[in-house]
């Protein structure tokens, strides 16, 4: 079985004082990867801010004769995207891996989300992967390597009562996966995304307390060190993963039903009559970018 090893990386990993990131850089470390721990120390809700978190997971890593640096900007803003790029390029050289990880939670009812919950929700995690993406992506572009890993969530996957704006966010992060694994192809830049099931202060209150033991972050990690090692040729997939459960979830494009000439505009009642096979999922498949959803229709085109 050949090793996956990081000797010689430099990754970044965000939100990484706490829960998934804190386990993802010290795991990332003990393979040899020299890691930037950023986290803002905030509270679960995104209130305030500290240093400690990411210290201490950085005195954790060199405990171990890791090599780390702490960052603690907001990955919410531009300034604090390039801050983490930069403290990883000033300490080590270069970027390699980035793991957008940081999060926060607002949960409410659509009815009574307020816009202040619904916009640092979308900050966090949307805002966030774009404003540190953006100098990380550029980095691995002019080097010509890099692995990006997304951690996006099945409450927008699938859906979750009253997570409307962390869902919607979630799934942003998806959309955003969908172009960077086209533009970043030529690059050998690969983005994947993960979407975890695992105890930290996120979930420490959604779930019976024997089954929150249980679901130890300790399962995420080789899964998001194999997502973002060389070995990973893959690019736009998205994997769920659970105490040893891993899956993966994609967009699936039925067959479809073609209801026209090109010429001839279906009336709502032709819609009605083939409702069953314009929703059938049998033969479905992932389409790898907009453009392919033209083959299913190209004889119209003619
Ligand atoms: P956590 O609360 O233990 O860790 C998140 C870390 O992000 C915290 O240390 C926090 O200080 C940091 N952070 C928050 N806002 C930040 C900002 N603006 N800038 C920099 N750092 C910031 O939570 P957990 O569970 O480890 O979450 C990690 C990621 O996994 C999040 O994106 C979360 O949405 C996602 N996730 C977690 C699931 C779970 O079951 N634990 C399920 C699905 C997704």
């Amino acid at each position: 079985m050949a090793q996956i090893d990081f000797s010689g990386r430099v990754a970044i990993v965000t939100g990484a004082g706490a829960g998934l990131g804190r386990m993802h850089s010290i795991e990332l470390a003990k393979r040899g990867c020299k890691v930037v721990v950023n986290d803002l120390g905030g509270a679960r809700d995104g209130g305030g801010a500290s240093h400690s978190a990411a210290d201490h997971v950085v005195d954790e890593i060199k405990a171990l004769d890791g090599q780390a640096v702490a960052n603690y900007d907001n990955v919410a803003t531009v300034a604090g995207g390039e801050g983490i790029v930069k403290t990883a390029v000033d300490a080590f050289g270069k970027v390699d891996i980035l793991i957008n990880n940081a999060g926060i939670l607002r949960d409410k009812s659509f009815g009574k989300m307020e816009e202040e919950n619904w916009d640092i929700v979308m900050a966090v995690h949307l805002r966030g992967a774009f404003c540190v993406t953006k100098p990380a992506f550029n980095f691995m572009r002019d080097q010509g390597y890099g692995r990006i890993v997304m951690t996006t969530s099945g409450a927008g996957l699938f859906g979750n009562f009253g997570q409307a704006n962390y869902a919607a966010a979630k799934m942003g992060i998806v959309g955003l996966t969908n172009v960077l694994k086209l533009e970043g192809a030529k690059h050998n830049i690969k983005t994947n995304v993960i979407a975890p099931i695992a105890a930290s202060r996120l979930t420490e209150d959604v779930m019976p307390p024997q089954i929150f033991e249980k679901l130890k972050p300790d399962f995420i990690t080789p899964m998001v060190l194999y997502l973002c090692s060389e070995a990973c040729q893959d690019s736009g997939t998205i994997i769920n993963a659970a105490i040893g459960y891993y899956s993966r979830t994609a967009i699936l494009t039925g067959p479809g039903a073609i209801l026209s000439d090109g010429v001839k505009i279906p009336t709502p009642e032709e819609i009605q009559d083939n409702w069953a096979k314009i929703t059938s999922l049998e033969k479905a498949k992932p389409l790898g970018q907009l453009n392919e959803i033209f083959g299913d229709f190209a004889n119209l085109l003619q």
